[in-house]
């Protein structure tokens, strides 16, 4: 059965669809893992960033299911003709590749739509999990993309998960939002004591590699000291500042495909993954 991971921060722009994306391909592509990546994100980056911008409006024109229908499965309009039927999970999931070895690369679009479910939440964190009971056997890994704010998906997020990664820049901002992520987990668990849901670390990203402004290396000392009031492990391994990141979500490449893409940058993302992937117990 998979193991379900949720990228989240509580902080705007810090890489949870960058690490997402690359985390998911290296997974299925290096680890040879049955993934499947579900953006929970009403901006639908990681979509964008999977199918590339062309084909992501392709799909919503075909008016096929996204993860607006997990949610939202008796009151679409598209949905509201006859009696109630209970959602096929298979219908939601995209299949991005498959390898002849049995790994694949899966995904649950996102639209903007979602943001619909944030105006009437109720009754409804318990769908992600329920569609994920249904579709769980046939992976190894699930990520779920996580939105910048606390809501609904992410209590839908947290009831679906064994671990929570946490991408963090290094910048002052990263300590603000870092305290609001420690007290919407703590709430959690204290509501849902029967759950396991462990944090499986925190993920340096976008870090300079060399000459380190101190205004990062304090952010760095902050944040790790945060973590370890917390019990948080910090991984040891950081995805570093690359411009071959934002060209590959051009290209809608992982960063070891990416046109032009340094060795020395996909060897430090290669470190982080295999950390992520042992940190959450499923490296093959
Ligand atoms: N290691 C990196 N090096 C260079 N640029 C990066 C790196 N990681 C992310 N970026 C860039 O930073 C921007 C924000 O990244 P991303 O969208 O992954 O963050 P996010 O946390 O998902 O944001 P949001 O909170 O809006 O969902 C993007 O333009 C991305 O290409
Ligand atoms: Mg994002």
């Amino acid at each position: 059965m998979a193991v379900v991971v949720s990228l989240i921060n509580m902080k705007g722009g810090v890489g949870k669809t960058t690490l997402t994306f690359n985390l998911a391909w290296y997974s299925a592509w290096k680890a040879n893992l049955r993934v499947l990546a579900i953006d929970l994100d009403p901006q639908a980056n990681l979509s964008q960033y999977f199918m590339g911008a062309e084909k992501y409006v392709e799909y919503l024109d075909s008016d096929k299911n996204t993860v607006v229908e997990i949610f939202e499965q008796f009151s679409a309009p598209k949905q509201i003709k006859g009696a109630p039927a209970p959602l096929d999970p298979k219908s939601v999931i995209h299949r991005l590749r498959r390898w002849s070895d049995g790994s694949l690369l899966d995904l649950v679009p996102s639209r903007l739509e979602l943001a619909w479910t944030l105006k009437n939440p109720t009754e409804k964190a318990h769908l992600l999990p329920q569609f994920l009971a249904g579709v769980i056997d046939s992976y190894d890994l699930v990520l779920i993309d996580c939105a910048p704010t606390e809501s609904i998906l992410t209590t839908a997020a947290y009831r679906s998960s064994r671990y929570v990664a946490v991408p963090v820049k290094p910048e002052f901002l990263a300590t603000i939002g870092l305290p609001l992520l420690a007290r919407s987990l703590n709430e959690y668990r204290i509501m849902h004591q029967n759950q396991a849901l462990e944090m499986a670390g925190i993920i340096f990203n976008d870090m300079r590699r060399s000459g380190t402004p101190p205004e990062q290396r304090k952010a760095v000392a902050d944040v790790t000291e945060l973590a370890k009031a917390h019990g948080w492990p910090v991984f040891d391994t950081v995805a570093y500042h690359s411009d071959s990141y934002p060209s590959g979500s051009r290209q809608s490449s992982p960063i070891f495909l990416t046109d032009n893409a340094r060795n020395y940058v996909i060897g430090e993302f290669a470190a982080v993954a295999d950390k992520f992937l042992k940190s959450v117990g499923v490296q093959k």
